[in-house]
């Protein structure tokens, strides 16, 4: 039997130091650990951040070895986000990186965070352990993965894009937000209201009890598949200030219908594009990639849509959503099949461009 190719990926481009090993590419740990600092500023803090990474990936690193029962011995290369992100937060991933693939004597292989979080789909599941008697079982069978081309919704805290993807290597952004991210409407939306960062997670938490028709709200009028935001969160700002001025007790009162609101109108708004843009391509397979593709009126209404338009969607794990080294270590995997591997002269690239892979 061949040897085995078993990768150590590294997340480091925002605020969640992670890490991940795959082997041939079955999962057989995933370790996130998110930093708690940024709560109490209402968004994330560079300096803080990179500071918390620093301070992290050691043992995220150690811990996720350990979980997948793999020694560094025996890993063929080393994965790391390249970008797009925070610099400070990169470039601590990616100096570990480096210095632990120098340290082995193995590859190492740089990754699009964006890339990683649409590759995500690859991701095969296994428990850690499975693959240390035996070899070779799929708790995922492939038949679940989507198959080329399809279309991807890729929605983040910093990024909205649209993307036809035509093969794992070849991706062409066809649509993106031309100011805030879906993930940002969210949270600037959370912060309004007063909710702690990120707030994406908790609107979709009280937006369960709510009606998501008690409050309307306007739509940017953009032609082609490009979105915007930055309207939606003005009309939101000024309709909060205006109600709170007539009871201040507003959102307090009506916060479950607030959000279920606003969130309806943020996934009509991303939902009305995609599906301009499977019209356009002519394609029915859909994904969705990105923290913000956890949300559950988004996932609710992209099934609604799949029954309607006799779409295939492709709907990720919880936990290969939000950021995670998985995505980048299944990246990494492919990777190192085409031999795409980069050298110790390696710089993060914090406006790493997806169209631009290379
Ligand atoms: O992909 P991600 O973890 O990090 C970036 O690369 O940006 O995405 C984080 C974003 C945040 O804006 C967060 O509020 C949003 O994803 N998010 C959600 C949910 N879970 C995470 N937004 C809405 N509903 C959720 N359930
Ligand atoms: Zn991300």
């Amino acid at each position: 039997m061949s040897k085995p190719i078993i990768i150590l990926g590294i997340e480091s481009s925002c605020d969640d130091t992670a890490a991940a090993v795959i082997k041939d590419g079955k999962l057989l740990a995933n370790i996130v650990s998110s930093q708690a600092v940024h709560k109490a500023y209402g968004g994330v803090v560079p300096e803080l951040a990179s500071r918390a990474h620093q301070q992290n990936i050691v043992p995220v690193v150690d811990q996720t070895l350990k979980q997948a029962g793999i020694e560094k011995s025996e890993l063929s290369a080393v994965a790391f986000t390249r970008g797009p992100g925070l610099m400070g937060s990169l470039l601590v991933g990616t100096s570990f990186a480096k210095a632990f693939a120098l340290g082995l004597n193995i590859p190492l292989i740089e990754v699009n965070h964006m890339q990683g979080h649409i590759l995500a789909h690859f991701i095969e599941d296994a428990p850690p352990g499975l693959f240390r008697g035996e070899e070779g079982q799929h708790i995922v069978p492939a038949s679940v993965f989507p198959s080329f081309p399809f279309i991807c919704l890729t929605v983040s805290g910093g990024h909205t894009q649209i993307v036809l993807v035509n093969d794992f290597f070849d991706m062409k952004v066809i649509g993106e937000t031309i100011d805030d991210a879906a993930g940002e409407a969210f949270d600037k939306a959370a912060k309004i209201m007063g909710l702690p960062y990120p707030g994406g997670p908790l609107i979709d938490k009280y937006a369960k009890e709510g009606n998501p028709e008690a409050f309307t709200f306007s739509k940017p009028q953009l032609s082609g598949l490009n979105y915007s935001f930055s309207g939606l969160k003005t009309g939101f700002m000024n309709f909060i200030a205006g109600e709170t001025a007539k009871n201040p007790d507003f959102v307090e009162q009506r916060r479950a219908d607030i959000c279920a609101s606003i969130q309806h109108v943020i996934v009509d708004i991303l939902l009305n594009k995609l599906k301009k843009a499977a019209k356009q391509y002519d394609i029915k397979q859909i994904a969705i990639a990105g923290g913000v593709s956890a949300n559950s009126g988004l996932r609710d209404a992209l099934h609604k849509l799949a029954n309607q338009l006799g779409w295939t969607v492709f709907i990720p794990k919880f936990e290969y959503c939000t950021d995670n080294a998985a995505m980048i270590a299944i990246t990494g995997y492919y990777k190192y099949l085409r031999k795409d591997f980069t050298t110790q002269g390696i710089a993060p690239l914090p406006r790493y461009v997806l169209d631009n892979n290379e």
